[in-house]
């Protein structure tokens, strides 16, 4: 190995001795149960399943598991080129079409990831000289995509709206274009983001707006469509909707909506659009069925979603615990960031499979539980994972002063 190289990999700010706990094995898939594996393990577990972003459960509906059987026999596996050549087919086209319906915009293109989906707007839109604006907390595909461009990228601090005013009536000025990327919901928080308010700053300084509602839809909104239902909206409160294939959708790809004259413009601009195969034709049946049964059950699946992810916070609040989020992602707070991995171990030993997240998911000394809920999760499971939790924090708790993996306490 060259000793650049070497020197590079030797400076990784990631605990190396925690990474077992990372990158397991899944063998089997469903939002609220799977059999999994991580390195720490001799053979495969039995979980509840806390890690998934299928938050309807619509990836193993049988209409949705039927209409990708269906679709790989009559496309094959792969779109094998690219959408402006022959990788575009109809049921991507259909795919398009439901989306845009959806948003309420004229049209709507596919990409290969909900990352790709936002590297390929900023780096289209924006380039040397100009400014994207956001939140510190913003999803790091939004940053990806901002450095990428080359424009200039300003931060301003989580959620506080008067200083993105400052940031824009400082930076902003005529003839600079200015792009505000704005996150509909977080995905390591569970927050709601007050998009109006936003939109409303962004545009009064002549910014372009971009809404990533990677975990909006099917999440929030009467009819789970999303942040601009939730907060009443008109579909043209924002220039661009971003949203992935990858969370409620079930599968994986993203998807950019708006106007035709932008989907025009991004066909040819947006490399990762270009330059890249489409996804695969099944995958897109798979997600146009996906699709159909939440825009005819989302009013009765959006509802039940979020009423299991607040009867679990409140589970956990009963226990003591230090719940959060107001979505289906439900953060646990623990005192410290060397909590994380013993918690964790403590739990998947008893069957709960969640994220333990630690830097770089959030800031250094910080420690976080993260829980996915789904509508198929049941509150008799959710309240004894609640009781389980509560214990395992306590045996760690209990524990504390004895210094384990050799980690330090960094500080509440
Ligand atoms: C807010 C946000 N934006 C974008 C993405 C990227 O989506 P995808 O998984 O489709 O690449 C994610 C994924 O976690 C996300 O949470």
């Amino acid at each position: 190995m060259s000793a650049a190289l070497n020197r590079k990999l030797s400076r990784s700010r990631i605990h190396l001795t925690d990474t077992e706990f990372y990158f397991p094995t899944v063998y089997a898939g469903a939002a609220d149960r799977t059999v999994m594996q991580n390195s720490t393990m001799t053979e495969p577990r039995h979980c509840h399943n806390f890690t998934s972003s299928n938050y309807l459960g619509l990836g193993q509906r049988p209409e949705v598991v039927e209409a990708v059987v269906e679709a790989v026999r009559r496309y094959g596996l792969g779109a094998n080129s690219s959408p402006a050549l022959a990788g575009h087919f109809d049921v991507h086209e259909q795919l398009c079409q439901e989306l845009a319906d959806l948003h309420g915009t004229p049209a709507a293109m596919l990409y290969n990831s909900g990352f790709a989906a936002n590297l390929g707007a900023l780096g289209a839109l924006t380039g040397r000289g100009d400014l994207i604006v956001l939140d510190q907390a913003a999803h790091g595909s939004l940053v990806a995509g901002a450095k990428a461009s080359g424009a200039e990228l300003r931060y301003y601090p989580h959620r506080d709206t008067t200083a993105l005013d400052a940031v824009l009536a400082e930076h902003a000025r005529p003839g600079r274009t200015v792009l505000v990327g704005i996150v509909g919901v977080y995905s390591m928080a569970g927050e709601v983001e007050n998009v109006a308010k936003i939109a409303g700053v962004a545009r009064a300084h002549g910014a372009i707006t971009l809404l990533d509602d990677a975990h909006g839809l099917g999440v929030i909104g009467d009819r789970g469509t999303g942040s601009l239902e939730h907060h009443g909206l008109p579909h043209d409160a924002v220039d661009i909707h971003m949203g992935t294939l990858s969370k409620t959708l079930a599968a994986s790809g993203g998807y950019l909506a708006g106007s035709q004259e932008l989907m025009d413009y991004l066909r040819f601009h947006a490399m990762s659009h270009l330059l890249t195969a489409s996804i695969p034709p099944a995958v897109a049946a798979g997600c146009l069925a996906a699709l159909r049964v939440l825009r005819a059950e989302g009013h009765v699946l959006s509802p039940r979603l979020r009423s299991r992810a607040q009867y679990f916070r409140e589970e956990l609040l009963g226990q003591g615990l230090d719940a959060r989020g107001a979505t289906a992602v439900v953060p646990v707070h623990l005192r410290t960031e060397s909590q994380v991995i013993p918690v964790n171990e403590l739990v998947l030993a008893r069957g709960i499979f969640l994220s333990p997240v630690i830097f770089p998911g959030v800031p250094i000394g910080e420690g976080r539980l993260r829980f996915t809920i789904s509508a198929t999760h049941e509150e008799a499971t959710l309240a004894a994972v609640a009781e389980t939790l509560a214990e395992c924090v306590r045996e760690v708790d209990g524990e504390s002063g004895r210094a384990r993996r050799g980690d330090v306490e960094l500080g509440v």
